[in-house]
């Protein structure tokens, strides 16, 4: 008989809590028993799985007993409150909060991209920053082949990176809008409906977002290299739920638009959408509830004198590849 694990979801109503439970059940996850956690507002509410309906219970210490792994995603002060009673519990947590990622006991993993760090945990996995995450799943590929070098990035994240209220109030003020009635930003610094915001998590001492330094403390860890060079603007943008990203590459080798396509067409978790003639290129609304990352207007960077650079456009679904998705498959994986 095949092995079945006992599974909790912690933060299941969320945004990704949701989703975290719908790709247990798509992807055929064996899991025994499923344990549900939210905060005491949703306790005694119902989810469905596999077509039975879970009760959801409120999260305390001894929510963890007898459990394998708990994906978590409610928060970063939630999951450092929790830790102990699920690492206690003989648990694994697959932590898809910022809290534990750049501890150097804790793996930081993405399935594609390092899968071989996994086997080293102590009882904490973290899942990854969202756009990082979608990123190195068509940065690493290019990496391994002509060695990255130093990247530029300019994010196009969706109103899903500030969760379930995140994507409501883009809903709502749209709507209110277009009535021409009053807003209040609150998941946001400032209205998200019909504008952009250039600010994602705190402002840090250098003028960077905590966002930004994300993207390239998480890829050093990552690709095990603190030589790569990364510089960042991270940019909140009414989207419902996929962020995009333009990428400048400074690869150590050469590579052409042909042969980094060849690469990318090979690589896991990848779609190359590259066809500019006939209008294919990664868009937010095409990447949305799909597995894969799309990779697309692969170009020469013709801004310098070699082959050494690159630009690309990537969209990826923040709320499955850049949590949901790459949580379960670390629990494959496990
Ligand atoms: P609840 O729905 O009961 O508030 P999102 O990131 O989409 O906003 O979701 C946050 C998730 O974290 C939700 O499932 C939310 O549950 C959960 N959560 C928030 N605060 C707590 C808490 N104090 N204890 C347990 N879960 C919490």
């Amino acid at each position: 008989m095949s092995k079945s694990f006992n599974v909790a979801v912690a933060g299941a109503t969320g945004a990704v809590g949701v989703e975290m439970v719908k790709t247990l059940e798509k992807r055929n996850f064996p899991v025994k028993n499923l344990r549900l956690l939210a905060s005491a507002r949703s306790a005694g509410k119902t989810m469905k799985f596999r077509g039975e309906d879970v009760v959801i219970e409120e999260m305390t210490e001894n929510s963890f007993k007898g459990i394998d792994i708990a994906l978590f995603s409610a928060g970063g002060d939630i999951s450092k409150k929790f830790r102990r009673s699920v690492v206690d519990a003989g648990a694994v947590m697959i932590d898809n909060s910022s809290a534990f990622r750049l501890e150097p006991d804790v793996p930081l993993v993405v399935p594609e991209v390092n899968p071989e760090d996994i086997a080293k945990h102590h009882g904490v996995i973290a899942n990854p920053n969202c756009s990082t995450i979608i990123m190195l799943v068509a940065v690493a590929p290019l990496h391994r082949a002509k060695k990255l070098r130093r990247l530029v990035a300019a994010t196009y994240q969706a109103a899903s990176g500030a969760g379930a209220k995140g994507m409501d109030e883009l809903l709502t003020q749209t709507r209110q809008l277009l009535d021409g009635q009053p807003i209040e930003p609150k998941a946001f610094a400032h209205r998200i409906g019909f504008n952009l915001i250039p600010h994602i998590d705190v402002f840090l001492d250098n003028a960077y977002t905590k966002e930004e330094l994300k993207m390239l403390n998480e890829t050093r860890k990552m690709l095990h290299d603190d030589s790569i060079r990364v510089t960042c603007t991270c940019v909140r943008v009414p989207v419902l739920r996929a962020h995009s990203e333009a990428l400048n590459l400074e690869f150590a080798d050469e590579v052409t638009p042909d042969e980094a396509r060849a690469i990318l067409a090979a690589a896991p978790g990848v779609k190359v959408v590259d066809d500019p003639a006939n209008k294919l290129y990664p868009m937010p609304i095409d990447a949305t509830e799909k597995y894969d990352v799309l990779v697309g207007r692969i170009r020469q960077d013709i801004s310098r004198d070699d082959r050494r650079g690159l630009d690309i456009f990537v969209a990826g679904d923040q709320v499955l590849k850049g949590a949901a998705l790459n949580a379960v498959q670390i629990a494959e994986h496990l």
